[in-house]
């Protein structure tokens, strides 16, 4: 077995609307303390109308694509996360392929919400192993905003848009994944669910008028299962690598809530410094906040070569996926 990939390229993409808290005090009974206070948010990106999820996929993608210094067509295979894609089907990776002008290549999309980057990376890894491709393209992104009820205080507050993505390539010198741990629980398939539009209530005008286009949560048992999923998925990825987790260096995790950072900080006993944190400014962007982590975090050049970081993903599904990255 060869390398499972080394991170050679990242980049991200945000929609140019900024919505503060105090915008949403606007349009919901909520204000600016309860989002800070329970959520650590300070403002979003929203994309626009004519602006679907594969567009800021595409853009975040050709930045990884240019920073790993290559050209679109040396990409061999595009995995897209999202659970926001521009329609049932086909795939945005589809569309992200045919904007990037690539014909022939397998491009699909990978559906497990927040953890759909973390298990995208971790699929790639696998052509990567096994000797198939070179370079992968892995993007994360949705569009939250546009399953969301404007009106419902409880979900719209939490979530942004934008698009974050890396190049896994078999060569390189650095960033070099090292292990993953990986898992999910149906029996909480309802924690987070759009209801309508899907096989089991078809999209209708009765499924709109009740509202079951939209995303729910329930918000309390996601907290509760995050809060302990965290530190079991880092442990689970150590295990299973046969690493040591008095190794762990950094956490990249995902960016539901401040609180669930955090504790994850406090459970692993890392100092708060050493856990990224940008749902101040972005929200949670679902399958972006982990590659957007990930970017700015390389970008702000405070980690040594060979420090190991874990990137969390956690969120629908139930699902919950890490993976370690030796810097
Ligand atoms: N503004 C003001 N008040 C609000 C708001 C709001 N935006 N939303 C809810 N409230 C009220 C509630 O109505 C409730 O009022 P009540 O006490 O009078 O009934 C009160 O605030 C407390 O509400 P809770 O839901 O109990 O608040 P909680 O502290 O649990 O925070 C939150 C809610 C932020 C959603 C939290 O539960 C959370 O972060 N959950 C995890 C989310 C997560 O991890 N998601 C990841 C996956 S997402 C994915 O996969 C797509």
């Amino acid at each position: 077995m060869g390398t499972k990939g080394f991170i050679t390229g990242t980049g991200m993409y945000l929609p140019e609307k900024i919505v503060t808290n105090f915008d949403l005090e606007k349009i919901v009974d909520t204000s600016d303390e309860w989002i800070t206070q329970r959520t650590g948010i300070k403002e979003r990106r929203i994309s626009r109308d004519d602006e679907p999820t594969s567009e800021l996929a595409y853009k975040a993608g050709m930045k990884a694509i240019e920073d790993a210094g290559l050209t679109p067509d040396e990409i061999d295979m595009i995995i897209v996360g999202t659970f926001t894609p521009d329609m049932l089907f086909p795939s945005c990776a589809c569309i992200v392929a045919k904007k990037m002008g690539l014909e022939g290549i397998p491009a699909l999309d990978l559906e497990a919400a927040c953890s759909g980057f973390v298990y995208s990376l971790t699929i790639a890894s696998q052509f990567i192993e096994n000797g198939v491709f070179e370079n992968i393209l892995v993007i994360g992104a949705d569009e939250t905003s546009k399953t969301v009820d404007w009106s419902d205080r409880t979900v719209c507050v939490l979530f942004g848009d934008g698009a974050g993505a890396f190049v896994l390539s078999s060569k390189g010198t650095k960033n070099e994944i090292k292990g993953f741990g990986m898992g999910s629980r149906g029996s909480g398939h309802d924690c987070i669910v759009i209801p309508a539009g899907g096989s089991r209530i078809p999209a209708t005008q009765k499924a709109i008028d009740e509202k079951l286009h939209f995303l729910t949560m329930k918000g309390k048992d996601v907290y509760r299962f995050a809060i302990n999923i965290v530190s079991h998925t880092i442990k689970q990825a150590f295990n299973e690598s046969n690493m040591e987790v008095s190794d762990l260096k950094y956490i990249i995790p995902h960016q539901a809530n401040i609180r669930i950072i955090k504790s994850a900080a406090k459970k692993m006993g890392l100092n708060e410094d050493n856990i990224t944190i940008n749902l101040d400014k972005y929200g949670n962007t679902v399958a972006a906040t982990i590659p957007i982590g990930f970017h700015e975090f390389i970008n702000d050049g405070k980690s040594n070569s060979g420090e190991i970081a874990a990137l969390v993903g956690f969120g629908g599904g139930l699902s919950w996926c890490t993976i370690l990255v030796e810097l």
